[in-house]
């Protein structure tokens, strides 16, 4: 009776057709937004195996991109800042600091219920150029304990992890001769620990590099992790970033990694990866390396052909077999951006290439890499 005399009631049907049609416009618009509405979502396929995370560049965060987006909240559940938190943005000059873009990226993850991946605190690379210039070992260990206890206290609790320190080692093992290395020793590393620890200990603490899936590199990076955590300091995870090259993904080496860094007690994690189509002739992410630009090294302007597609969705299958068969001892898997179009490898080791190293195509649109990642988990 009650129902009848509501639906009779004239002010109320047109509330009712007010919200139908808003919702149906609601429907609508992410169907124009992403065309992809029906697509499995990535999030959800591994819910129970680890997160899935996405780096995002300045923009994606402003939300000024209404496509990457939609994508996004649909796909990930993690979100890591391609470039806002690094030392040139973040702390541009000495006592300076520049919050905006990363506090930003923080309420994104907090009102999409991501999960908020901090990069990073110490490396190489994109530090601000006043940190180049230090020449005393006192100022440059000055430096870190203003840079680390200011950014890791601000956003203690409010991310999920730090990448305390990116990249400290070299190809074979030995430590890399970087600013920090130089004036403060190897020990800077479990000094960047330590602080990270005093300013953030509410939120996790990992040691990310490129290639330390490879044996040489491994065994100087589980050295190091091993005296993180003889000194007494925590360490949560290790990321191995996983830029890797088509047709050459080292399976049986990120497997014997897995193994062994899990076996000290930590998690492992794929931080940013990504699986480069293009001609290289060196593996890994070495910001500084660069090539010579020319036609032969940018083959596929005008489109993939469907045999490097498939090559590509093989060896994205491979990996998810091997991360499920690990899911136990993984934690996250973040791909390093979001669509092909938006991926740092049209531009890294050579400018203004076309490349397509990642699951979503230029237009936002699943690629059959996609389709056999999800479908790894039928199997
Ligand atoms: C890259 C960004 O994607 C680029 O936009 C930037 O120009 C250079 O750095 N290893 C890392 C990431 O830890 O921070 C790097 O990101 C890629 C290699």
């Amino acid at each position: 009776m009650k129902e009848n005399f509501f639906l009779r009631n004239f002010s109320a049907r047109a509330v009712l057709l007010f919200c139908l049609t808003g919702l149906l416009s609601v429907c609508n618009s992410s169907k124009k937004i992403t065309g992809e509405e029906n697509i499995p979502s990535l999030k959800e396929v591994f819910k129970n195996d680890f997160l899935i995370g996405t780096a995002l560049n300045a923009d994606q965060i402003l939300q000024k991109d209404p496509k990457a987006d939609a994508l996004v909240q649909q796909q990930f559940n993690a979100i890591t800042p391609e470039n806002v938190m690094k030392c040139e943005v973040i702390n541009p000059q000495w006592d300076v600091y520049n919050f905006d873009l990363a506090d930003k990226f923080v309420e994104y993850g907090r009102q999409h219920h991501m999960q908020v991946i901090a990069h990073n605190l110490i490396w190489h690379s994109q530090v601000a150029p006043f940190v180049h210039k230090i020449k005393s070992a006192d100022s440059l260990q000055q430096f870190m304990v203003n840079h680390i206890t200011t950014i890791a206290s601000r956003y203690d609790g409010k991310v999920k992890g730090w990448d305390v320190v990116n990249e400290a080692l070299n190809e074979d093992g030995t430590m890399r001769k970087s600013t920090f290395q130089q004036l403060l020793g190897d020990d800077y590393v479990v000094k960047a620990f330590e602080l990270a620890q005093k300013s953030s200990p509410h939120s996790e603490l990992y040691y990310n590099d490129y290639n330390i899936e490879q044996p040489a590199k491994r065994a100087g990076c589980i050295a190091l992790i091993k005296k993180i955590q003889a000194a007494g300091a925590r360490i949560d995870a290790v990321g191995i970033q996983g830029h890797w090259l088509l047709g050459q993904i080292p399976l049986k080496d990120i497997e014997e990694s897995i193994q062994q860094f899990s076996a000290l007690g930590i998690k492992v994690m794929i931080t940013e990866l990504d699986i480069e189509v293009l001609p290289r002739n060196f593996q890994g992410a070495d910001v500084n390396q660069r090539l010579q630009s020319n036609a032969q090294m940018n083959p596929y302007t005008t489109g993939l052909p469907d045999s490097v597609q498939q090559k590509l969705a093989d060896d994205y299958g491979a990996l998810f077999n091997l991360f499920l068969k690990y899911s136990d001892k993984i934690g996250r898997v973040t791909f390093w951006g979001v669509n092909d179009g938006q991926s740092w490898l049209n531009g890294w080791p050579i400018a203004g290439r076309t490349n397509y190293p990642l699951l979503f195509d230029r237009d936002f649109k699943p690629k059959p890499a996609f389709y056999k990642v999800i479908e790894t988990k039928k199997n």
